[in-house]
């Protein structure tokens, strides 16, 4: 592993889930590097005609399945994974279309892909630059 990595991480945002049409999500394309201990945003748009949708964060870490983090909507707080509960947080924006998630006091473990969807079911697959990248990192 690179020298410079040991207290680097690396967050990938993948949009997830119809990326066209009606209903969709966007995220940025592309890595964020962040610092172990720091705090990352990982912002997701999304196009829905419902009034109320649901919106879901899920991780996958190098070589799992994703897994479920948490779900926010428009009227309720929402609720998080037992797991990623302390330092993972997301606040629906009606307004802006957007339910950006931020993580706090990032471990090197953070390092992952994080999907924004907005279905609760995710099936696992990634793309291939994904796959590509985690197989250079690890
Ligand atoms: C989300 O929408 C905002 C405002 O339109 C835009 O500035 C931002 O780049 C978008 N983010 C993504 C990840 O598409
Ligand atoms: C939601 O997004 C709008 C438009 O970008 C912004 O003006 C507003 O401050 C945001 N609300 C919250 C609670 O962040």
């Amino acid at each position: 592993m690179a020298h410079w990595f040991r207290n680097t991480l690396l967050i990938l945002g993948a949009c997830y889930f119809d990326c066209r049409g009606e209903e969709a999500v966007d995220q940025q394309s592309g890595h964020v590097t962040a610092l172990e201990g720091g705090l990352v945003t990982i912002n997701c748009n999304y196009t829905t005609s419902r009034a109320s949708p649901d919106l879901f964060w899920y991780i996958q870490q190098t070589r799992n399945s994703p897994q479920y983090v948490l779900r926010r909507d428009r009227y309720s707080e929402g609720s998080n994974s037992d797991e990623f509960k302390k330092r993972f947080d997301s606040r629906l924006n009606f307004t802006s279309s957007s339910v950006p998630l931020t993580i706090q006091r990032l471990q090197l473990s953070d390092s992952a892909v994080y999907y924004c969807a907005l279905k609760p079911t995710v099936t696992t697959g990634y793309t291939a630059p994904l796959q590509k990248l985690f197989d250079s990192l690890i």
